[in-house]
């Protein structure tokens, strides 16, 4: 019986220059947003859309993970997405596969302290994309700090031959990051959650006062969040992740907390410009989302 590769199918369909973004589905505004970038950088676009369960490490929250296939292949479709490719775990995750990519110092703090297979399980599904769909450039967004970080690290390391970009992570028009974990936040909880942005936009108005210091820049950020079950509040390194005592380069300050039982994670990026930082809060949604909130 022959097998099909649905990854060497998929590149049969190409021309041009090839842009993936990587998803694992279940669209919001942010995920359009980087459809929308990656589109003017690329001739095919490709989506990935795939639940990956390596990344993992509570089997509830894999089956509590939101899906709705059909759905996104609306939405990629009046994005311009070219291919939707949508594998089984199976050809992702072949009988037999066993190979993994290690990851270094850049995912032990934070979510890799949190999550300790998590970076395993990104880096591992995100080679094998990369391998098997061949993209000139993918795109990430910085709502996943140091998801980019990790990922960049493997691009370097391992010579993938692959561009990437990182955009612009995209909020509500009250501050609340979107994520696909905000649909399961109770009316309360969503309105208890945007402590996490408020805490993240007070410190940005004390790094543009001239503060630099970063445990008060944490403080600020841990007292407006003191209602929610914090697992860590950080200022790091934009490209090591490593914790700074002082502001004096480029930085993510980095947030993750427990609203009901939901993980959110938000982080202001601070870039700098003229020896000056910048606090990057992202880009603000002029309308509330329309899918980031449908149960
Ligand atoms: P997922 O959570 O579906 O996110 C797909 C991409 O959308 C990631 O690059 C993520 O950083 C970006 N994204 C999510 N919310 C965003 C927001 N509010 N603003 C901007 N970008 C946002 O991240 C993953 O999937 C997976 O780990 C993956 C890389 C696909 C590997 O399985």
């Amino acid at each position: 019986m022959e097998v099909t590769d649905t990854f060497a199918v998929t590149r049969a369909l190409y021309q041009g220059r090839i842009g993936l973004l990587p998803t694992m589905g279940y669209f919001h505004e942010g995920h359009l947003s980087l459809m929308d970038l990656l589109r003017s950088h690329c001739d095919t676009l490709v989506v990935s859309n795939f639940v990956n369960p390596t990344q993992f490490d509570k089997e509830a929250d894999l089956a509590a993970y939101p899906r709705d296939v059909e759905r996104d292949g609306e939405l990629a479709a009046e994005h311009g997405v070219d291919i939707h490719f949508v594998p089984e775990v199976e050809e992702v995750y072949p009988p037999g596969s066993s190979t993994e990519v290690t990851v270094g110092a850049v995912a032990l703090g934070m979510e890799g302290k949190y999550r300790p297979s998590h970076f395993v399980g990104v880096a591992t599904v995100v080679a094998k994309l990369f391998a098997g769909l061949r993209p000139d450039i993918a795109v990430f967004g910085k709502k996943d700090a140091q998801q980019i970080a990790v990922l960049k690290g493997m691009v370097t390391d391992l010579r993938f031959p692959v561009e990437i970009v990182a955009a612009p992570l995209v909020r509500e028009p009250d501050g609340l990051a979107l994520s696909s974990r905000n649909v399961r936040l109770s009316r309360e909880d969503r309105e208890a959650a945007l402590a996490i942005s408020r805490g993240l936009f007070q410190a940005a108005m004390q790094i543009d006062a001239g503060e630099r210091d970063a445990q008060r820049l944490e403080a600020t950020v841990s007292r407006s969040i003191s209602r929610l079950g914090a697992d860590y509040v950080e200022l790091v390194t934009a490209d090591t992740m490593e914790p700074m005592s002082t502001l004096n380069g480029p930085a993510v300050l980095a947030v993750a907390a427990h609203v009901g039982d939901v993980r959110l994670i938000d982080n202001l990026s601070i870039e700098w410009d003229d020896a000056k930082p910048k606090p990057d809060r992202g880009l603000i949604l002029d309308e509330p989302s329309r899918l980031g909130t449908l149960h």
